[in-house]
């Protein structure tokens, strides 16, 4: 499962480039067989969530070459509209599949992606709005049956802004018969990447970014390979190395970024007082001064501030004077990773969706376990500032959505030995 043990009190420092966005990637993965061409894609992050995403294409019949970060889909031969559950089972987002195999064949059998820790992760707004494109569905022994004689456009209104509900019904909407209007969608950075990579595919998409998207349905023969594709920097990957800098007390540098995504989280570690420069594509963030509490962070949808950033910063909170009021609107179970702050000494306490981080002077090293991706960035976030060693277990998680996480922060001068 793979342990990390972590010395702390080191001054983060240097320069670090920043890998592909994970949640870029794997629905542009997805959207690689809805034109059965060879698709090639740039920047595609090495990691674990990734290979299992091209695990699933090669299963479906598609020809996948990984080289280094450089990922080609030939998607002419994908034939099988069953995707294996027990890859399904590993990366619950390859719900995201569905909208593009029921776009090129009509009908796809996928098991119900397992929730996970942080909540049960329905999907009735995907399947709401694929039911509304025509789309005859039924489920039995945890299996959703979708079939369709014609996928037709339609005009879906999501209840919440779903990310993964927006990804789908795009992908679902770019080969259905007529025009496809999704309103009330998400507007993260990723969907106008997935929105982007659809066009230069031959797609006709429109408002991606805004809380409407339009999709005019095309014909397969109108869809093109795309080439180099290259994918948008990963703005919570971005936001996690900001954090490693503020909590040591150190001056990082980052490159390959894309400031406009950051922006929720840089107000807010700006706010707190930490500097930081954002000047010919890098961001650098460093601390003079004692850092402040934050009297209010709420997680929202973007451009508000990104849950995913919730657990490094709550990380980050624990280590400053002052009591800090922290909310997750998200998801309803998000907050796995105060328990094993609190065995760092941090003070936190849990009402309902609510943390109320009250700053102790020092953390202390303990042996802690990370229970899912962020939250495991946030025990390695807390070990680095923390005084003596703290033994991180379960960071396979955490190398399920950061590439080289340890030897990029090794690199700025962290003290990580990785133990199997
Ligand atoms: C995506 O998950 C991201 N994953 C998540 O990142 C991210 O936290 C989340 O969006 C929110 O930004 C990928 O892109 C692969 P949602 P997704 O659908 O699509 C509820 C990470 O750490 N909901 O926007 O699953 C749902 O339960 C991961 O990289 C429904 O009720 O998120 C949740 O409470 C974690 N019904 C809320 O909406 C639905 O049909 C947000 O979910 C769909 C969602």
């Amino acid at each position: 499962m793979g342990v990390y043990i972590i010395k702390g009190g080191e001054n983060l420092t240097g320069e670090i480039r920043v890998q592909g966005s994970k949640n870029s990637s794997l629905p542009i993965l997805a959207a690689t067989i809805l034109n059965g061409k060879k698709n090639t894609i740039i920047d595609v992050p090495k990691i674990k969530d990734l290979e299992v995403m091209t695990q699933i294409l090669s299963y479906l019949g598609a020809d996948t070459k990984k080289q280094g970060n450089v990922v080609e889909v030939d998607s002419e031969n994908v034939n099988c509209t069953k995707v294996p559950e027990h890859l399904m089972r590993e990366m619950r987002s390859s719900i995201v599949l569905m909208g593009a195999i029921l776009g090129r064949f009509g009908k796809v059998k996928v098991s119900y992606p397992g929730g996970c820790e942080i909540g049960p992760r329905p999907i009735d707004l995907h399947l709401k709005g694929l039911a509304l494109m025509g789309v005859k569905l039924s489920e039995s022994h945890g299996f959703i049956y979708a079939k369709t004689n014609e996928l037709k456009g339609a005009d879906i209104h999501l209840d919440f802004p779903s990310v993964g509900a927006t990804e789908n019904l795009m992908l679902a909407s770019v080969l259905a018969k007529g025009n496809t209007i999704i309103r009330n969608v998400a507007k993260e950075p990723e969907i106008v990447d997935l929105q982007n990579f659809l066009n230069r595919m031959g797609a006709h998409i429109k408002g991606a970014g805004t809380d409407t998207i339009k999709i005019e349905g095309r014909r397969i023969m109108d869809l093109k390979p795309v080439q180099d594709y290259t994918i948008i920097p990963d703005r919570i990957v971005a936001g996690t190395y900001l954090v490693a800098a503020a909590i040591t007390k150190g001056r990082v540098a980052l490159t390959n970024v894309i400031t406009e995504h950051l922006e929720p989280i840089i107000a807010k570690l700006r706010e707190m007082g930490c500097i930081v420069n954002c000047s010919n594509g890098k961001i650098e963030l460093c601390v003079d001064t004692p850092l402040k509490s934050l009297d209010s962070l709420r997680t929202l949808p973007y451009p508000g501030f990104p849950t995913d950033m919730q657990a490094p910063m709550m990380a980050l909170l624990s280590t400053v004077e002052g009591t800090s009021i922290l909310t997750e609107t998200i998801f309803e179970n998000r907050f796995k990773h105060a328990q094993e702050l609190r065995r760092m000494g941090a003070n936190i306490s849990i009402n309902g969706n609510t943390a109320i981080i009250k700053g102790v002077k020092e953390l202390t090293g303990a042996m802690v376990e990370a229970k899912d991706l962020r939250a495991g960035a946030a025990l390695i976030m807390a070990a680095l500032a923390a005084e003596g060693e703290t033994h991180v277990e379960g960071v396979y998680h955490v190398e399920r959505g950061y590439e080289s996480i340890q030897d990029n922060l090794v690199a700025l001068g962290a003290k990580i030995v990785k133990k199997h």
